[in-house]
């Protein structure tokens, strides 16, 4: 058994755990998926997801950890209910899964911090071919696993915490002066429109799950990561002080980068569906037009904490099959680290290679009842972040609710806030767990499984 070391404070592990939560699906995933599912009703839809159902499995994720002190698969063992382990395995397999697209993307960003060294602003419309060079975006994908899992190795407070204090709040500052700046741009106000005024003839099914996925995604949710996160928890620590801190930063983040995103691509004139490539198409040009020198500054600098970003995310996603390697395996540490590492980047290589290099998994597949084929990484993005997250997400609420019920959940939270039991926050939880997570997750994850993978559209 690893011996915990701990978070050396509250701020720590609200930091960390905000720093799992913030990473690329804010500042690239969420602005295009927005784009994508039509602006201001993708908008509404997540926000209400992340306030309202992800907000109590949130809860359950940290109580189950600190109480047990333990890795995903390991917690439920030790709660004495050995079958809902099923959980964290599933979540294991969704780590991996995540792990291994986002590890590639994560390599991406890191390649435009050196294009954007080198005031190479035209990288943007290169975008297809620049993904396609496989060689090149696959060392940078080797450099960004190889570093996340040097960081891993460090152990938990070392590494995590200090990179996650100091970066987060340059990243913000950043955004934020861009927000400002792209509001002086042409144009900017349709961008603004699009992003903020629901257009309710966009609301569909699709819409629907793919916000629901992001809302999972980008909170870090559905996957046991905040369990392994809870498990460094000391007990004095406010759980729903935290679980409220975290859900804020990472919905604040995203919301900030789809102010900066939406004016920058209707200025451009671009599409706003432009999908995967949205920040790499349209930012390149952004930096450009602010000159030279403040352009590789401003450009290198955002591409360098984005990859920042991206990588105390990564952390928090290789810590899960990690620590279930360490606790349940009995492998040491260091060897654990990298070889989980290595086996992630090589599950990896066909969402390097699907995109464009490797025709059979650019093509990869083409689900019933659709006419697009769709690439492996964007696959392996509906099976693994739309449809095992929030299904983890429906078990995860299921069992606090019905199986370590009540008395031990609460008992667990009271520990850090003596008053929970008769606060509002104790009502809403219940109700959450009880009712509105259990019925809704688990509809939405029926309904998501029928459209996508066998075009049965029960709700148009
Ligand atoms: N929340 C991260 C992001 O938005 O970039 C991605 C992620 C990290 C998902 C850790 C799941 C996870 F366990």
């Amino acid at each position: 058994m690893a011996i915990r070391s701990g978070f050396s404070s509250r701020l720590g592990f609200v930091a960390a755990a905000a720093g799992s939560a913030v990473g690329l699906g804010n500042i690239w995933k969420f602005p295009f998926e927005v784009g994508a599912g039509g602006g201001g009703v993708f908008l509404i839809m997540y926000l209400a997801f992340c306030f309202l159902l992800c907000f109590p499995v949130m809860v359950a994720e940290i109580a189950i950890g600190r109480k047990t002190q333990r890795n995903p698969v390991g917690a439920f063992k030790v709660l004495g209910f050995p079958k809902w382990s099923i959980i964290g395995k599933l979540g294991l397999v969704s780590g991996v899964l995540i792990l291994s697209f986002y590890n590639v993307v994560a390599g991406w960003a890191f390649g435009y911090f050196l294009e954007m060294i080198m005031g190479n602003f035209t990288i943007g419309e290169h975008f297809g071919e620049y993904i396609k060079d496989v060689v090149k975006v696959g060392a940078y994908g080797l450099i960004f696993m190889g570093t996340t899992a040097y960081i891993v190795s460090k152990g938990i407070s070392g590494g995590i915490e200090k990179a996650a204090k100091l970066l987060m709040p340059t990243l913000v500052i950043i955004m934020l002066s861009l927000v400002a700046y792209s509001l002086t741009l042409d144009n900017a106000w349709e961008g603004i429109k699009f992003y903020l005024v629901p257009d309710i003839s966009e609301v569909r099914l699709e819409v629907v799950y793919k916000a629901l996925g992001q809302a999972f995604f980008s909170l870090s949710l559905g996957m046991g990561a905040l369990i392994t996160y809870g498990s460094y928890v000391g007990k004095n620590e406010n759980i729903i002080t935290s679980a409220v801190l975290i859900t804020f930063a990472d919905v604040g983040i995203a919301f900030i980068a789809g102010l900066m995103m939406f004016p920058l691509v209707f200025s451009q004139g671009l599409p706003p569906n432009g999908g995967p490539g949205l920040i790499f198409v349209t930012l390149p040009g952004v930096f450009g037009s602010l000159g030279g020198g403040l352009g590789i500054f401003i450009g290198s600098l955002f591409f360098l904490l984005l990859s920042f970003a991206a990588l105390t995310s990564t952390v928090s996603l290789l810590e899960v099959p990690v620590s279930y390697v360490v606790d349940e395996l009995d492998i040491r540490r260091t060897k654990a680290v990298w070889l989980v590492a290595l086996i992630i980047f090589v599950v990896g290589l066909p969402s390097l290679i699907g995109n464009g290099y490797s025709a059979m998994f650019t093509n990869f597949i083409t689900y019933l009842g659709d006419e697009k084929t769709t690439n492996f990484m964007d696959f392996v993005g509906h099976v693994a972040n739309d449809t095992f997250l929030p299904l983890g997400g429906f078990l995860i609420s299921m069992f606090a609710a019905y199986i370590w019920k009540k008395p031990k959940f609460y008992g667990e939270i009271s520990k850090g806030y003596p008053g929970f039991e008769n606060s509002i926050w104790s009502k809403y939880l219940g109700f959450g767990v009880r009712y509105l997570c259990p019925t809704i997750l688990g509809l939405l994850f029926i309904l998501t499984v029928l459209d996508r993978f066998f075009g049965i559209t029960v709700i148009a």
